[in-house]
């Protein structure tokens, strides 16, 4: 699906002071800058001295996401996470001395490429959606400035902003060697993540109803392997029984060998 944010979102900053980053990320995304006070946007892409952040406007609204690699959940994760027996590593195929090539086709805040790269794999990532794109930038950014994880997070993770089905069909070389797809399924509410940054991303991108061609695509590739996320109970993407299929905490890996 299109990304439908632009109409509704618009970007702003804390003060006079970043008002040049703002307009260069404005005008990078085709997006309104909020210059007065009293403009009214369902959404906000807030550049901050500290980070960009995304906040909904109006009372009782959740506070801001980002992506944050260095604190939060992703740092705990790091360091207390698991490591290779975390379901997400063994969908992908980390074993021993084998640390697969992957290519996470839908980034989003980039939370489980994130995890693989930690690990010691390869990440090449797409997000077709501009203000996430913009917010997992900006996280990358300030990430590669940190001591401990810069040289990982330069050496291991790549982000490209475009459609992943498009790039994935003009594919000839460099192969990865695993296709990872987390597409937004409609009835996730109730699961830990999503709880604020999965509304939130969805009410910007909407449902990935196009899930279904991307997984095709995928399978058809010359990947050797393509991994799914998907809702514990939730039918597998395409009505297409796993060859393997790992629980996670929240989420199920449905693994194919095309
Ligand atoms: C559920 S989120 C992914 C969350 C991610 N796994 C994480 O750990 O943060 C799905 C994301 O995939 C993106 N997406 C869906 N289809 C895509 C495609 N064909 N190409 C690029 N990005 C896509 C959406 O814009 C959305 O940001």
């Amino acid at each position: 699906m299109a990304n439908t944010a632009n109409h509704i979102v618009a970007v702003a900053c804390e003060q006079p002071g970043l008002l040049f980053r703002a307009r260069q990320l404005a005008e990078l995304f085709h997006l309104p800058l909020a210059e007065a006070e009293g403009e009214e946007f369902r959404y906000l892409l807030l550049v901050t001295d500290q980070r960009l952040e995304l906040r909904q406007a109006g009372k009782g609204a959740p506070g801001p996401i980002y992506a944050d690699f260095l604190a939060g959940a992703a740092h705990y994760r790091r360091k207390h996470g698991g490591g290779r027996d975390q379901a997400v590593a063994k969908a992908v195929g980390v074993r021993g001395k084998h640390l697969p090539s992957v290519f996470d086709a839908t980034a989003g805040l980039g939370g489980d490429s994130f995890v693989l790269a930690c690990l010691g794999c390869q990440v090449r990532m797409f997000e077709r959606a501009p203000v996430i794109f913009a917010l997992l930038e900006d996280g990358i950014k300030r990430a590669m400035g940190d001591k401990e994880l810069g040289p990982l997070i330069r050496r291991r993770l790549r982000l490209t902003l475009g459609d992943s089905r498009r790039f994935l069909q003009t594919l000839q070389k460099n192969i990865p060697e695993v296709v990872y797809l987390d597409p937004m399924y409609p009835h996730r509410e109730k699961n830990a993540l999503a709880k604020k940054e999965m509304r939130l991303l969805r009410a910007l991108v909407g449902d990935d109803h196009d899930a279904e061609e991307l997984f095709l695509v995928a399978m058809t590739c010359g990947a050797k392997r393509v991994v799914v996320k998907r809702p514990r109970l939730a039918p597998p993407l395409a009505d297409r029984e796993p060859d393997l299929l790992l629980a996670g905490k929240s989420s199920r890996f449905d693994v194919y060998f095309p």
